[in-house]
């Protein structure tokens, strides 16, 4: 499997120690606050679940599923919303945890969808952020790491499905994907 990518961009190590750093200041951010996340499938969940041992103040985690891409590497641009919430976000300080943010359309869509829902505030949360790539005037609150344009996969983050259990995240090699 290892053989299948180019190198390893971010360590365990180094992914664990940033999200820890970023559960430390949410948790000081939302200090008194019980924020309510929303951990956005399939490639958040490693994330989200890690973000949120790290925390020290009280919240809630809901999912929600929506899909831009199709099989393959290139976003289609046009988001379904899958699965919705399944309670109401009225009164919530709302934080959106996404794994990539690519060319901005699933956060922006998402952004305005939960927005009309009357929460007392939406941020975002993403843990890779391509900002070259970007499509629509989108940014998170919360960025782990600004990576390249290379196509990424582990801790979450899939190709065809394969991969997300790595946990590192690591550069595939073009000829996986360009075959
Ligand atoms: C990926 C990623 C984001 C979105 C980012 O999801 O998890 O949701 O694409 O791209 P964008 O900024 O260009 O909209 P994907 O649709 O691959 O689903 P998955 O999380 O289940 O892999």
């Amino acid at each position: 499997m290892y053989n299948n990518f180019e190198k390893v961009l971010i360590s365990e190590e180094k992914l664990q120690s940033r999200v820890k750093e970023l559960a430390k200041q949410i948790s000081d951010d939302y200090a008194g606050k019980n924020p309510f996340f929303v951990c956005i499938l399939k490639g958040s969940v490693f994330f989200t679940t890690d973000l949120l041992r790290y925390l020290s103040i009280p919240c809630q985690m809901e999912f929600m599923a929506v899909s831009s891409y199709g099989a393959g590497t290139k976003s289609s641009g046009e988001v379904k919303l899958i699965k919705d919430l399944n309670v109401p976000i009225e009164g919530k300080d709302v934080i959106i945890v996404e794994d990539i943010i690519d060319s901005g359309n699933t956060l922006s869509y998402l952004k305005r969808l939960l927005e009309q829902r009357n929460p007392t505030s939406v941020k975002i949360c993403t843990l890779l952020d391509k900002p070259e790539r970007r499509k629509v005037d989108l940014s998170a609150d919360y960025v782990g790491f600004v990576i390249p344009d290379e196509f990424v996969v582990g801790y979450g983050l899939d190709y065809n499905e394969d991969y997300r259990q790595i946990p590192e995240i690591c550069i595939l090699k073009r000829e996986v994907y360009e075959k």
